[in-house]
């Protein structure tokens, strides 16, 4: 899954995808102004809380519109920084003007706002299955006589998979298929650096252990988008497909708290806009309707309201973080 998204010349995200466009391989919230403004009022609430100005930083920028929608909503300057892997997509977001980085190592610890939108399902995962008797086999990329790539399960390439599972209190069915993400703890572990003090937020899909690692999800939740379209076959056009998992929530809370952070709220996305005010968004074409729309299409639970879910860590000592209550 690494290679096939971030491997340099061949992987998914080096071709810098147009995420977010309608010709593009998915949409996302970032496509959305109104989505822009109400991370603007996050940042200024923080703000209020830490003291101006806080420095943003966004974690995997896309094509950088999400950026720019932000900037244009924010009163003041900032200093703002975008976190992106991908040399095509970190070009792009140049282009449009952000300062795109490659490695988190090379900012200073400051009082910074976090912000990344469907970042963490794109972290790459192992993938396991439940052999029965508590038995974990790793299915392994192999390739098959014909050299087409294929499924192997094998003896574990790491104890952490296993520690995970008990850490989140989940055994796996014989046959059972799960995906667990060891790039969460490492990733916390680098923006906890970086944060002093400040509010990490993740707007990303995903359940509790308990029910993502349930038999609803029997063969895990690995799939694909190409083209707009939904795929579950890992295998297919590997490079020009997109490749997402759910994130475990639970996993990301213990991991936080383990790095330091305090876990300050899991709440639906629609509700975490509300919340900030994205009813008052008015677009810069001054057509409500449209605006109406796009309102909706974020907040809606029958929509992406309870499609995504927002998970809010801060540094400790903090009041409570953006969006968690109603806006007064
Ligand atoms: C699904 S895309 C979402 C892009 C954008 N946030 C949006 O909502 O349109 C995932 C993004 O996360 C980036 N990414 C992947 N691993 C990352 C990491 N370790 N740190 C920061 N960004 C990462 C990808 O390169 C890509 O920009």
């Amino acid at each position: 899954m690494a290679a096939a998204l971030y491997d340099e010349n061949m992987g998914f995200y080096a071709k810098a995808p147009k995420i977010g466009s309608p010709d593009g391989p998915f949409d996302t919230n970032a496509r959305f102004p109104a989505f822009g403004y109400a991370i603007a009022k996050a940042i200024t609430y923080a703000e209020k809380v830490i003291g101006f100005p806080l420095r943003v930083l966004e974690l995997g920028g896309g094509t950088g519109q999400l950026g720019n929608n932000i900037i244009s909503c924010l009163e003041n300057d900032h200093e703002y920084v975008v976190l992106e892997p991908s040399q095509g997509l970190r070009a792009n977001q140049q282009q449009r003007g952000l300062h795109a980085i490659q490695n988190i190592d090379s900012l200073p610890p400051k009082p910074t706002f976090v912000f990344g939108n469907e970042v963490l399902d794109a972290l790459p995962v192992h993938r396991v299955m439940g052999m029965g008797h508590e038995e974990v086999l790793e299915l392994y990329v192999d390739l098959d006589e014909d050299g087409e790539f294929c499924e192997q399960p094998r003896p574990l390439s790491t104890m952490a998979l296993v520690e995970r599972l008990s850490g989140d209190r989940v055994q796996l069915g014989r046959g059972q298929v799960a995906e667990i993400c060891l790039e969460l703890k490492p990733f916390f572990k680098s923006i906890w650096r970086v944060v002093d003090p400040g509010y990490v937020i993740f707007v990303d899909y995903g359940d509790h252990a308990s029910n993502l690692y349930s038999h609803r999800h029997r063969n895990g939740t690995l799939r694909s988008y190409y083209h707009q379209q939904q795929l579950y076959d890992q295998f297919f056009a590997v490079g020009q497909q997109d490749l997402t998992a759910d994130v475990d929530y639970t996993a990301a809370c213990f991991l936080a708290e383990e790095v330091g952070f305090e876990v300050d709220g899991l709440i639906p996305q629609g509700i975490w806009l509300r919340n900030l005010g994205i009813l008052d968004y008015k677009g810069p074409t001054g057509d409500r309707e449209s605006d109406q729309e796009e309102i909706d299409v974020l907040t809606r639970p029958a929509r992406l309201g309870s499609t995504f879910d927002v998970l809010i860590f801060k540094t400790k000592g903090l009041s409570n973080g953006p969006g968690l209550q109603p806006a007064s």
